[in-house]
């Protein structure tokens, strides 16, 4: 029976391009579900759009000298048609400055507003003097109650995921100036969290603890037993949606109230343009709410959001929010005032017609229940092992035999045998096993599902080996090929919510007439006898490890780059009489020999020719230099530094080194390059 689903996907912040972090916790599973969702014949409205209010986009325009508004319509851009060149199938992909969002938003709190749901309160709030600014949000951070991370941000800690009102914050600094804030009296309204606690107690922790996922549960539960607080729902900014009652002026509405209500807006939108009434998406019980998230915003989505649909009372509330856990990259967190981060544009730029690809890693290794790796060596691995040496491998067998045998006609089989008949049967039961995994959230156990349906056609091949009978026993490879390409069939539907591209591709390559889910399921012979199928063409290529060499030295890039925006220059030492220095006596000299001291890591015994005599002088340069690589260096060597014994040999001099702004040790002579920095090294 056909079913209305509302599937949302969280709205991204516009103050930065889409990146693997965002794919693989919210929008790959969330176009999965949608997918599929849409072959089963089910009605759904698939919803996203651009988060473009908040501090951030305020900080990032501050930082760069333009206006907010520059920035949002500068990501919103970027963030859409990366999403549509990638192959995310939101029916409506909208943006929070949108007309009709400031609408809905300002309605939405009006009538919260006139049914007295909210607590209107003069309170002492941080301030910045020197800025003259109220700091709320990420324009303050301190150090977080619960955990003590020391940047915490004003509104939530983004290392324990709790959140908390700016005041709440221990030694709080402003953002803005780095000054100590004071308090300073300010009228906000607040969100009575507490007066909902026993309808969210009661919704989530006795309705949801079996089909919420442990994860999203366990967050809910741990924030409902500490006892829930009002939050103010407001903010003392000028960036955002304005306060709609009398004593707003100058105040906006707080981000985390207006982005959620930006899917009932972006689904107005979408539902004005279909000629659709968007009312039984949000307010007819029979619809399924689905909201996917990242872990940092469950809370948003459990406790606040339900909380403001169910004070306006005509809304349904959400059926899941399976929210995942973090993805990192090459074992760092991702980052991306680090530019650690595989960025959507860039990898389609340099990875075309690779969307499937990455939609398949994602899946297969997404941090469903916890948080998980991304490497580029697993990516490639993956797609030479799996994608390219089983699913392409068997298709373009399948087909490349069809064309050689049978002109492209799908032969008329024979008697079936049992490994036939055992195959199609075992074909029959995927659609099944797929949509219980799809349904229960877990998009991993069925990528795997599905490249076992793969593994199943590619066994079928090798194990019965047309090519070897096609000479002595014709009309057997007749019925072989008839199956293979049954499951061929089979692996075109039900891979189009993982690989939407490749599924089409299969589709065109097989001239497959239009068949359902249910079609695979019931064992309905997918291509006719006769059926004139395409010629082979490949489905995914391999990955050479010269990509991967790229993708990696790129990153290696991001961190050099970071080392040096990060580098602590080293303060000036005390200051010595210039009696002290003419006491040393500093000379150039020439490294003559060099031979590594056995048994140690770091040090080099050298011959240096210092034009007094030749001298030797350890250095601990091994692990920069190799013997070899010294030899006939110009070197500046300290003379007159007291002998001392190194591992019974005595070094009689010290080679003065210094670091690169790179951090690499490097000679000091009179050829070396301005700007090399960090004062000498004692080597
Ligand atoms: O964390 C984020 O990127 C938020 N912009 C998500 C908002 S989801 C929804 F509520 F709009
Ligand atoms: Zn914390």
């Amino acid at each position: 029976m056909s079913k209305r689903f509302t599937i949302t996907a969280a709205l991204p912040y516009t103050n930065g391009p889409i990146h693997i972090g965002h794919l693989a916790g919210v929008y790959v599973p969330a176009d999965i579900y949608a997918r599929y969702l849409r072959l089963q014949g089910h009605d759904v409205a698939f919803i996203c759009g651009s988060d473009e209010h908040g501090v951030p986009i305020t900080i990032k325009a501050k930082k760069e000298g333009i206006t907010p508004q520059d920035v949002v319509d500068r990501y919103h851009e970027n963030i859409k048609t990366s999403f549509e060149d990638f192959g995310i199938s939101f029916d409506n992909y909208s943006r929070t400055s949108a007309k009709t969002h400031h609408q809905t938003a300002s309605e939405f709190f009006k009538a919260l507003y006139d049914k007295g749901e909210f607590i209107e309160e003069v309170t002492e709030q941080l301030y910045d003097a020197e800025a003259n600014q109220f700091l709320a949000d990420r324009f303050v951070v301190g150090t977080c109650p619960k955990c003590g991370y020391e940047e915490s941000y004003g509104d939530q800690c983004e290392a324990c995921g709790t959140t908390h009102n700016a005041t709440d914050l221990i030694n709080p600094k402003s953002a803005i100036t780095g000054a100590i804030p004071t308090l300073k009296e300010t009228k906000h309204w607040f969100l009575p969290l507490d007066k909902h606690e026993a309808f969210l107690k009661e919704w989530i922790l006795d309705g949801h603890k079996a089909d919420w996922k442990p994860n999203v549960y366990g967050q809910c539960k741990s924030w409902i037993d500490e006892g829930l607080r009002p939050r103010a729902v407001t903010r003392d900014l000028d960036w955002g949606i304005p306060v709609p009652v009398e004593g707003g002026d100058g105040k906006v509405l707080y981000v985390w109230f207006d982005a959620p209500i930006g899917y009932i807006s972006s689904t107005k939108e979408w539902a004005q343009r279909q000629g659709k009434d968007w009312k039984p998406y949000w307010k007819d019980e029979d619809t399924t709410l689905v909201h996917f998230i990242g872990k940092d915003n469950i809370v948003f989505h459990c406790i606040m959001f339900p909380a403001m649909l169910k004070a306006e009372g005509s809304y349904i509330l959400p059926k899941n929010v399976p929210a995942n856990e973090f993805l990192n990259l090459e074992g760092q967190k991702l980052s991306t005032s680090k530019n650690w981060a595989v960025w959507l544009p860039e990898y389609l730029k340099d990875f075309p017609e690779k969307q499937d690809v990455l939609r398949y890693v994602l899946t297969a290794t997404a941090p469903e229940t916890k948080d998980n790796d991304f490497t580029w060596k697993d990516f490639q691995a993956r797609n030479n092992n799996e994608l390219v040496a089983i699913f392409g491998n068997f298709i373009n067998r399948v087909v490349v035999l069809t064309n050689k045998y049978y002109s492209g006609q799908v032969p008329n089989p024979n008697a079936l045998s049992d490994i036939d008949k055992e195959t199609l049967e075992k074909v029959k039961a995927f659609p099944d096993s797929l949509s219980k995994s799809i349904e229960r959230y877990r998009f991993r156990e069925a990528s795997q599902e599905l490249m076992n349906l793969a593994r199943l056609g590619n066994k079928y091949l090798a194990d019965e080996e047309p090519w070897k009978i096609i000479k002595t026993d014709p009309e057997r490879v007749q019925t072989i090929l008839y199956v293979a390409l049954q499951i061929s069939a089979a692996l075109a539907i039900v891979s189009e919510p993982f690989l939407p591209a490749s599924s089409q591709k299969l589709k065109t390559m097989l001239q497959l007439p239009t068949h359902s889910w249910l079609a695979v399921k019931s064992g309905a012979t997918l291509l006719e006898p006769a059926h004139q199928i395409g010629t082979a063409s490949l489905l995914f290529a391999k990955i050479e490890n010269a990509e991967i060499e790229q993708q990696l030295e790129k990153l290696a890039q991001s961190k050099l780059e970071n080392k040096i925006a990060n580098k602590v220059v080293e303060p000036q030492k005390e200051t010595v009489s210039f009696e002290e220095f003419s006491k040393l006596d500093i000379r150039l000299g020439t490294i003559i020999s060099a031979e590594k001291m056995p048994k140690t890591k770091k040090l080099l015994v050298l011959q240096v020719d210092t034009g007094i005599d030749i001298r030797t002088i350890v250095s601990g340069i091994a692990e920069s230099f190799t013997a070899e690589s010294v030899v006939g260096k110009r070197v500046t060597v300290l003379v007159n530094l007291a002998p001392r014994a190194l591992r019974g040999i005595e070094s009689q001099g010290m080679i003065l080194m210094t670091e690169t702004p790179e951090g690499k040790l490097v000679f000091v002579n009179p050829d070396l390059a301005h700007g090399t920095t960090n004062g000498l090294k004692i080597s």
